[in-house]
């Protein structure tokens, strides 16, 4: 906790480290509340330090029990302990360093350091998590070889582990067991790990692509042993995936992955020693729903990757975040891509982008791909470092092509390995593999905000060519007044009448030129106003642009409704039929809000109904696509296409939209989901991408059918909440059901917890569906939910369940006029950062737009951001989050 202002880092203030430490020496005790750490460091002066530098380490909430060098013992009059350092004056050039710490693992509750989850003790180290386990160099560009010790009670601590191999196993005089592993990895601190307690072991084998035979390890609770085998093949996919794609091979003996149920955030990528929210191993048919199933190949295969871009090679700095994180979510998307339908994929990037991503960018917290400044760095690991920071990987991959982008990522290898590098380096070694200029790309790692681009388009039959104008601008953020234009890939066809896509030959080109004849062109803006001319173009062509969303940018089309209509049914880039789909859908639910607001009354367009229509009744189309197509665009995102953002109008034209569909199509879904739940009838469940997409089709359709709340549709969903044998149908039921009045959703949501009490992850569905039902007295009922005795401010996925998701997916419930919902929001952010400053900091998200919206709502807003800023000892975290969203 800090009274006085928090200090603000700085990119351009970094230095290389004084002092270098190629191995250490750790000595766990564990005691759940005073466990000795015993810390042998080699340390070694570089050469361009001054002889008199004192020795400078980061330590945080530490005891500290006693310092040695070179085995004796240092007074407190060579050293000064501050807040969060330990300084040493007079060392000699190298020695060795002992810290003897003592720390509490059960008090605590911030899940940074060494803590307790359900009696298992684990660390979380990343980004400065090892200075709450001893005084060190905490900071990536420090590698060291790790040797660790464990000692403890094996009865009660019967697995213990740590980063590499065991090389040591005993029962030591005190009758503790003292287990010693060791890493030869030269690792950064953030990349520890340790773990001990009462665990089932699932082990599987794998051999490398040259041989080597790996032992996997996944370590669950014993109760959960029965839902591992989705993460266990999810990784094995993912080793296979990692050779052929990238030509790169797992490098230990051992890969252990630890589920624990308390964790900030999803996983952690230890060498050798993944820790894993719970959320992202265990499934179960019964318990997982097909998104969980997903998410954890998404996830089991991200923390795999970065064994390559993160751990071989890894940050020279926190600013340098995205250099592991967006690479890795790139890399993690082409798996996807690879393994779940490719099209579905792309469209789920793309919805995560514009709902997180975009609000962000253009928001108070607004900050480039690679920031320059920080107050606390947890803050930064955002959907800017990691979902626009995958993008900006994508766009280059584009830009050169996937053999030039092959080639760069082999030098990128083979220059780096083993080393601490910075975003620079990684694209200067693409730039140097293929000997080409990369400066102006590289503004996408520096300047912050999406860029908007708009096009002409202008067809002249007589010269039969046609011109696309594109015009770029990017707006102000803060701390960055004025932007350079940015290198925007844009990925283009053009659609003929028939519906095929024409042959591209840009004017100044020879007929006969190898681009020629191509059918799809990668046009590259880089300035502010950049032409196309392409010749041969006998009539008006309708543009398909930013195919597969070729750049994070908002493109702004003057397409008209027909022209959308028609590239929903043709394009032959399947992304792009269902970004029209999305155009449409956007500008039908502006014209309703703009119709509510002037007091005209809704009426839902024949013609968008029809398209809807006919798309879902096309069955030569992947249900999963249709499913994609006719989910309409989400409120945050809706909210971000608003300048002033209208919650009363976003809430009602959407659910008039969703309604009216329900009721006018009502025949239709009926006939589509009776087709498709009689064809899963019976069928075990497979999470394979054919089964995913029936089940979100016929989901969808109960949604829809749902919303008017009809009987036919209600007794279906009641009928799939009660007798589903897997959790995807039956919350597409029990979505449905929340929705409707108490007297259908209370059995409902009674019968649920009855059964699923004891899964703790069942539990947090139960919250998080009730937290973001649309019903009228929303808050209160999350109110009483405060009180339920299986809510607890402790467990961060339960924080994130009820309050995460009522703050920000029920605008309705959160943005209740009177402003409750913001004191309660406000509330629960003093509470937890009291306990969790790192959860406490997520929640002011939903703040941050405060100035988008109405009058009223803005001065309310404002209050509740002014009560949290005024409050004596706010962490670093929140103040940070709290002092930017009120600048
Ligand atoms: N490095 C982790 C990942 O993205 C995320 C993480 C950050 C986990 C900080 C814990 C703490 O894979
Ligand atoms: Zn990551």
């Amino acid at each position: 906790m800090k009274t006085d202002t928090p200090k603000t880092i700085l990119l351009s203030e970094y230095t290389p480290p004084a002092y270098l430490v190629p191995s250490i020496d750790l000595e766990f005790r564990l005691d759940p509340h005073a466990t000795r750490v015993t810390a042998v460091s080699r340390m070694e002066r570089t050469a361009d330090t001054p002889a008199d530098a004192p020795l400078v380490l980061n330590g945080a909430g530490l005891k500290l029990v006693s310092v040695a060098i070179d085995g004796a013992p240092v007074g407190p009059d060579r050293w000064l302990q501050e807040e969060e350092r330990l300084v040493i004056r007079k060392v000699p050039a190298a020695f060795e360093l002992t810290v003897v710490t003592e720390i509490d693992p059960a008090g605590n509750t911030a899940l940074e350091g060494l803590y307790l989850s359900n009696g298992i003790f684990c660390t979380q180290c990343e980004a400065e998590g090892f200075r709450k386990i001893t005084y060190f160099p905490d900071r990536p560009d420090v590698m060291a070889r790790y040797r660790t010790t464990i000692i403890g009670d094996p009865a009660v601590l019967p697995v213990m582990l740590s980063n590499g191999n065991p090389v040591a196993d005993e029962i030591g005089e005190d009758g503790l067991r003292h287990i010693t592993w060791e890493d030869p990895f030269p690792k950064p601190s953030y990349l520890f790990a340790l773990v001990a307690g009462d665990l089932a072991l699932c082990e599987s084998p794998f051999t490398t692509m040259s041989g080597r035979d790996v032992s996997l390890r996944l370590y669950v609770e014993p109760r959960n042993a029965d839902k591992c085998e989705h993460a266990m093949a999810s990784l094995k996919k993912a080793m296979v995936w990692d050779e052929q794609a990238y030509g790169r091979e797992y490098d230990l003996d051992i890969y252990m992955i630890v589920a624990v149920d308390d964790f900030n955030m999803g996983a952690m990528e230890n060498k050798g020693l993944n820790v894993f929210n719970s959320k992202y191993i265990l499934a179960r048919p019964d318990t997982a729903t097909d998104s969980d199933y997903g998410g954890i190949e998404a996830v089991v295969a991200h923390e795999y990757f970065h064994n390559w871009t993160g751990n071989r090679i890894t940050c020279r700095d926190w600013f340098q975040l995205s250099l592991k994180e967006g690479l890795t979510v790139f890399r993690e998307q082409q798996f996807v891509a690879d393994h779940q339908s490719a099209a579905v994929s792309r469209i789920h990037d793309v919805r995560v982008l514009r709902a997180a991503q975009f609000p962000e960018d253009a928001g108070p917290t607004a900050h480039p791909v690679r920031p320059d400044s920080y107050i606390e760095i947890s803050n930064f690991y955002t959907s800017t470092v990691y979902n626009k920071g995958a993008e900006v990987i994508r766009m280059l991959h584009t830009l050169i092509g996937p053999e030039a982008f092959a080639r760069g990522m082999d030098l990128y290898f083979e220059r780096h390995d083993g080393q601490a590098v910075t975003c620079e380096d990684f694209v200067r070694a693409h730039a140097d593999a293929n000997e080409l200029d990369l400066g102006d790309f590289f503004r996408w790692y520096v300047q912050a905000g999406t860029p908007e681009v708009s096009v002409e388009t202008r067809h002249d039959p007589e010269s039969r060519s046609f011109e696309l104008t594109f015009t770029q601008t990017l707006k102000p953020t803060p701390g960055q007044p004025v932007k350079k234009p940015m290198v925007i890939p844009v990925r283009t066809a053009l659609i003929g009448a028939d519906g095929a896509p024409l042959a591209l030959r840009l004017a100044n080109e020879a007929a006969d030129a190898p681009e020629a004849d191509q059918t799809e062109r990668v046009l590259v803006l880089e300035d502010r106003v950049t032409r196309f001319t392409f010749a041969d173009v006998a009539e008006r062509p309708v543009p398909s642009l930013l195919r597969g969303f070729s750049a994070p940018v908002k493109l702004e089309t003057r397409a008209e409704d027909a022209d959308l209509a028609f590239l929903m049914g043709h394009d032959d880039d399947a992304f792009n039929r269902w970004e029209a789909a999305q155009t449409y859908a956007i500008r039908v639910i502006h014209r309703l809000i703009a119709d509510a607001a002037a007091g005209r009354p809704l009426v839902l367009p024949a013609d968008f109904r029809d398209a809807f229509a006919r798309t879902i009744g096309d069955d030569s189309l992947d249900p999963a696509l249709i499913a994609e197509a006719l989910t309409l665009p989400g409120e945050s995102y809706l909210a971000e296409t608003m300048t002033r953002i209208d919650v009363e109008g976003i809430t009602a034209a959407r659910q008039f939209v969703r309604r009216e569909i329900g009721r006018s199509l009502e025949g239709l879904l009926l006939e589509v989901f009776d087709r498709l739940a009689a064809e899963d009838a019976g069928k075990p469940y497979s999470f394979d991408p054919a089964s995913v997409g029936r089940r979100s089709l016929a989901n969808l359709c109960l949604a829809y059918l749902g919303a008017p709340g009809g009987t036919a549709g209600l007794e279906r969903a009641r009928r799939r909440f009660e007798t589903a044998d897997n959790m995807t149908d039956a919350l597409g039921g029990l979505l449905v059901l929340a929705d409707q009045e108490d007297a259908l959703s209370q059995p409902a949501f009674d019968a649920f917890y009855a059964r699923w009490k004891d899964e703790p992850l069942v539990v947090d569905k139960w919250f998080m569906v009730q937290a973001t039902a649309s019903r009228a007295n929303a808050l209160d009922h999350v109110l009483k939910l405060m009180e339920h005795p299986a809510f607890s401010m402790r467990n961060p996925n339960r924080v994130r369940s009820l309050i995460g998701a009522f703050a920000a997916s029920n605008p309705r419930g959160f943005h209740e006029a009177s402003g409750r919902g913001y004191d309660f929001l406000a509330d629960q952010i003093i509470t937890l950062d009291a306990s969790n400053p790192q959860i406490a900091a997520r929640l002011v998200g939903p703040f941050k737009r405060w100035r988008r919206y109405d009058d009223q709502r803005q001065a309310l807003m404002r209050q509740a951001l002014e009560r949290i800023a005024a409050r004596q000892g706010l962490s670093r975290d929140v103040y940070e989050m709290v002092s930017k969203s009120l600048a």
